[in-house]
This record gives structure tokens, sequence and C-alpha cells, in this order.
């Protein structure tokens, strides 16, 4: 089939070139003519695990391209797939500008004789918006023109979104008109996923009702990892206790420094704004929302309890994405992390495998140290810090960063280290949720 996806980001970028692997031909549009002209070039805007190759044998094969004309992407496609931000206004409503935008774009390019459209709705938005889009393309385009509005929610993670989308759990397709719906099954069907078929509305609930949902179920868990502290219990052990019942799950249960990232924060903020508006508010997810920032705050405390003083002391930060195989640091709670360390006057070196480049720019203005290497990053501090749970830094070697460093303190904010391993390197080592392990009688 010949599928447009407008927005090339983090999720329009992977979809489209996993539609293409599926044996679809993709026209990927982006209004930003920098980024159209790196990706025709054969470079990668972004960092994710296995895209690179994928996109380029999909371009050698002919069946991915990219552009930034969206008139002509309308033209030569039946599917048309919006994926641009839907970023959070000040007060916690979702900024629908841009697909306000882009819907008015793609009914200006409808011709009449262009023959049957189906616009789908990628982005995470609030219920009824896909009546909304619809309205605009009636408003806008010209008499005559055939078209269906679907709403069809993506749920990739960053760091393995290309696994996700060729193999996910299920996939939502909502939309009220059979012709649309028939037609979004044939997109689909190369990945043999349970497709779950339901009303637009619907759709775009369930978007934001999952994704609230992991966002309470990490809230959860990190309340719990507090009660822990307290009790000198261990909140792994714990979790693996709670987890290993089916109806609860295993995932999404890491204690750790919070959620972060582009989705999780505005679409809790997103869902309590909708479910006010509707008279129906969701005032659990404020406390989801107050215990993710305590989180961070429970930690700093802690820290700050260690060291007595913040300002001078030398602290190392072990990554700034928000999560691990990234180099998106929008929403990190690391690089929150290092701007309150930096606030109290600590001095900060930071490191992360890929997110340099984008740490660097989120940190403009904070004087921090960006180091290419983890161990030199460690080089003369007081305390190590990790802030995001890359596997490299869990199989690192901890005698070298012990002798690095001033003082052997370690405050794992991701329970990601080997705690055994890191006290017979000679650390105090301190995690989330657990007794601290190690020497306590540190000189200083
Ligand atoms: C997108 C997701 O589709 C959505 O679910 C979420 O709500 C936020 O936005 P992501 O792909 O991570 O997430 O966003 P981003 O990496 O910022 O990419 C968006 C792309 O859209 C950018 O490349 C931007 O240049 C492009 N864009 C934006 C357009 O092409 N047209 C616009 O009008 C606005
Ligand atoms: C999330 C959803 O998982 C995905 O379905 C949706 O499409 C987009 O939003 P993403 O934000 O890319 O994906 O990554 P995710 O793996 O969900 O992690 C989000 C944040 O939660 C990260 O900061 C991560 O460190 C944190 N997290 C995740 C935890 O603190 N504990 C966990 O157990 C899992």
């Amino acid at each position: 089939m010949n599928l447009a996806i407008i927005g090339t980001g983090y999720v329009g970028l992977t979809t489209g070139t996993c539609f293409a692997e599926v044996g679809h031909r993709v026209v990927c549009v982006d209004n930003n003519a920098e980024k159209v002209q790196m990706l025709l070039e054969g470079r990668m805007p972004l960092y994710e695990p296995d895209l690179e190759y994928m996109i380029r044998s999909n371009v050698d094969a002919g069946r991915l391209k990219f552009t930034t004309n969206l008139e002509s992407a309308v033209e030569e496609c039946e599917i048309i797939f919006i994926a641009v931000p839907t970023p959070p206004h000040a007060d916690g409503s979702v900024d629908l500008s841009y697909i306000e935008g882009v819907s008015h774009e793609i009914a200006d390019a409808l011709k009449p004789g262009l023959g049957y459209r189906v616009v789908v709705d990628k982005s995470t938005v609030p219920v009824s918006t896909g009546g909304k889009v619809y309205q605009v393309i009636e408003r806008y385009a010209p008499l005559g023109v055939d078209v269906d509005v679907v709403s069809n929610p993506e749920f990739l993670r960053e760091g393995s979104a290309v696994h996700d989308l060729m193999n996910p759990d299920r996939v939502v397709i909502g939309s009220d008109s059979q012709r649309a719906m028939d037609m979004m099954k044939r997109v689909y069907q190369p990945f043999n996923a349970p497709i779950v078929e339901v009303d637009l509305a619907s759709a775009e609930l369930i978007k934001h009702a999952a994704n609230s949902f992991l966002a309470l179920k990490i809230s959860y868990i990190n309340a719990v990892s507090a009660v822990c502290e307290k009790a000198g219990a261990d909140v792994e052990l714990v979790a693996r206790g709670i987890g290993m019942d089916r109806r609860i799950s295993s995932h999404f249960l890491n204690a750790g420094l919070g959620y972060g990232g582009s989705c999780f924060p505005k679409d809790v903020k997103g869902f309590i704004n909708v479910s006010e508006q509707l008279g129906a508010p969701m005032e659990i997810l404020k406390e989801v929302e107050r215990v993710n920032a305590a989180q961070l705050e429970r930690f700093l405390g802690r820290i700050r309890k260690k060291l007595w003083v913040l300002r001078n002391k030398k602290i190392a930060v072990w990554g700034m994405a928000f999560k691990k195989n990234t180099d998106d640091v929008r929403e990190s709670v690391a690089i929150k992390l290092i701007k309150r360390l930096r606030e109290e006057g600590a001095c900060v070196s930071a490191y992360d495998p890929k997110a340099s480049e984008t740490g660097a720019r989120a940190l403009a203005g904070y004087d921090v140290t960006i180091c290419d290497d983890m161990y030199e990053c460690a080089r003369g501090a007081e305390v190590l810090v990790v802030a995001t749970e890359w596997k490299q830094f869990a199989t690192a070697n901890l005698v070298k960063v012990r002798e690095l460093m001033r003082l052997p303190i370690m405050f794992d904010g991701r329970n990601i280290m080997h705690a055994e391993n890191a006290v017979h390197a000679g650390f105090e080592y301190h995690s989330v949720g657990r007794k601290t392990l190690g020497r306590t009688n540190l000189r200083g």
C-alpha cells in the first residue's frame, strides 16, 4: 500500500521505516527541511537501535522516501498518518496546534479526483480529537473529497522502537467507518498482531489510559520503595514477589528516579486535563505525578545528607538520556538531577553513551563538564550517581572507577549496579528502596 507519514520524529520515522520493511511504499514527510536533507543524505537525525540499517535497506529497495512536500505525499498515498508533536501547555492541556495545522494542510492538498483517503492520527491526543480533525478537513477541503479519519495510537518505546513496532502486543484501530477499518487492517496484516477494533473515541482513550496506567505502575513501586527504605526492606525483592503474580506482571515495576521522557509526563498531565474537562477527574493521576516528583527529591535529600553541603563537591553523573538506548533527553530525570546539583553549587561531570550532544544542549548555561569517557567522568569525584539504566554502567570495571574517585560513594538511581560487586570494589553503595551497603564510616 502507499502510505504517507507526516512528522519524521522518533515515532514517525520508526513507524514509516517498519511499514516499508513489511513491504509498503512509504513517504515520510517533515516540515523541517534540515531533517529531511539529513535523511536524504543517509544521515540519522536521532539515535534508535537497529533503525539506521533498516532505513538504508528500505531506501535502497525503493520503498522508503523522504520529502518536505506534503501535497505530493497526499496525492500519492491512500493512507496518511499524522505523527507530529502534541506537547503540553503550561496548564497541562494538550497543544493541538500542530495536529490542526497538518489537518489543514492535508485538506488543502486533497483534490476531488484523488479517490478515497484515510487520515490516521498516530500522535497521542485527547479523546474526541479525531472528530475535530475530520471537521477541519471537511471545512477546508474542496467539496466532493472522500475521506475518513482513524485513530491508531502507537505504543512503541524509545530504545526498543523497531522491536516494538515489528512485534506489537496489539494494534489498536479506532474508526467509525468499516471501509477505513478494512484498509487499516490491510496495513497491519503483515505484522501478525492481534487487532483491537474499536470506535474512534475509545482508541484515543486507550492510549491516554495505557500510558497513564504504566506511569501509575512505576509510581506505585516508587512509593513502595520509599516504604522499603524506612522499613529496611528491599524493593527489588518486593517487586519480584508481586510481579510473579501474572495479574500484576513484572514489567514496569523497576523502582528508580521516576519516569521521564516525551510521553509519560505529558500524557499523565494530558489525561488529568481531559478528564477534568469531561467532569470525571482522574484524581489518582495527581498522586502519580506527586510520587514521581518526590522520588527525585528524596534521592537528592539522601545525597545531601551524605555530603552535608553540596557546594563545590565533585559529583559524577552517569547517564543523561531519559532511559537507556536512546539519545533523547526530553523530560529526562537525569537532566533534572544534574540541574538541581548545579543549582546547589556542586561541580558536575556527566557522561552518556549516546546523549552527550542532546544532553549538552539541554544543560547549556549550567556549566557541566560533559565527558566522552565514563571513567574520566568519575575522576576525582566524591560521589558517582547512576541516573540512566545503560547496560554499560552495570558492567563497568568498578575497581578502576573507585581508584579514580576521591571518595568511594555511589548512588545508584536505577538499581542497575551489581550491589555485591560495588561493595567488593570498596564502594559505599546507596540505591533506591534498599539498604545502604558497604563502608559507612568514610572519612569526609
Ligand atoms: C510525536 C508522537 O507522534 C506523538 O505521539 C507524541 O504525542 C509527540 O509527538 P515524537 O516522534 O517523539 O512524538 O516527536 P518528535 O521527535 O518531536 O517528531 C515530530 C516531528 O514532526 C518533527 O520531526 C517535526 O519537525 C515534525 N513536524 C512538526 C512536522 O513535520 N510538521 C509540523 O507541523 C510539526
Ligand atoms: C512510553 C510507553 O512505554 C510507550 O508504550 C509509549 O508509546 C510511549 O511512552 P517511552 O517513554 O519511550 O515509552 O519509554 P519507557 O520504556 O516506557 O520508559 C519511560 C520512563 O519510565 C523512563 O524514564 C524509564 O526510565 C521509566 N521507567 C520505565 C521506570 O522508571 N521504571 C520502569 O519499570 C519502566
